[in-house]
């Protein structure tokens, strides 16, 4: 099966609460494997493009505010099924309806200040991926215990 990657952003407030270790273990732990990952600002067009999908609604103006406001951590994360994966990690968008056990379950509470973002489906993974990083940028490698995650 080919791996399915996906783009996963720790906010400004995952950084800002010292939140970045915490997710990156959680995905780790998951299984998932790591191929790219920087700490960056997100300027306006960067934030206009990344969440393209909401312009107009009454949240959009806050929400490039806060994505723009200090740095992010970006991510790619690959694996079987990637995409959903990390979405059931994350949980459900407001953490008041988030199960715990998930990232935003255990760890917000708060809509606007949910700590990470997952793209919500492969074709839009490919997009973000491309938005963030250069080819260059994403390193493949093997893993030794791919056998004891992935099943034999
Ligand atoms: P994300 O894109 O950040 O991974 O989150 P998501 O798919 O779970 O949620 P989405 O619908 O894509 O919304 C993007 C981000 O906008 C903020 N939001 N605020 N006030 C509101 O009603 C509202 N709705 C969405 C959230 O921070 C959400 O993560
Ligand atoms: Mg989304």
């Amino acid at each position: 099966m080919t791996a399915e990657r996906t783009l996963v952003l720790v906010k400004p407030d995952g950084v800002q609460r010292g939140l970045i270790g915490e997710v990156v273990a959680r995905l780790e732990r998951r299984g998932l494997h790591l191929v790219g990952l920087k700490l960056m600002v997100i300027d306006e067009d960067l934030a206009a493009r990344h969440y393209a999908e909401h312009v107009g609604k009454p949240f959009y103006p806050g929400l490039v505010r806060f994505i723009t406001s200090a740095p992010v951590v970006a991510m790619v994360w690959e694996g079987p099924d990637a995409v959903a994966l990390v979405r059931s990690t994350m949980g459900a968008t407001n953490p008041a309806a988030s199960a715990p056990g998930t990232i935003r379950g255990d760890l917000a509470v708060s809509i606007g200040t949910n700590i990470v973002h997952g793209s919500d489906s492969p074709a839009r993974a490919e997009v973000e991926i491309g938005l963030f990083f250069h080819t260059k940028e994403l390193v493949s490698w093997g893993s030794a215990v791919a056998e004891w995650t992935l099943g034999g």
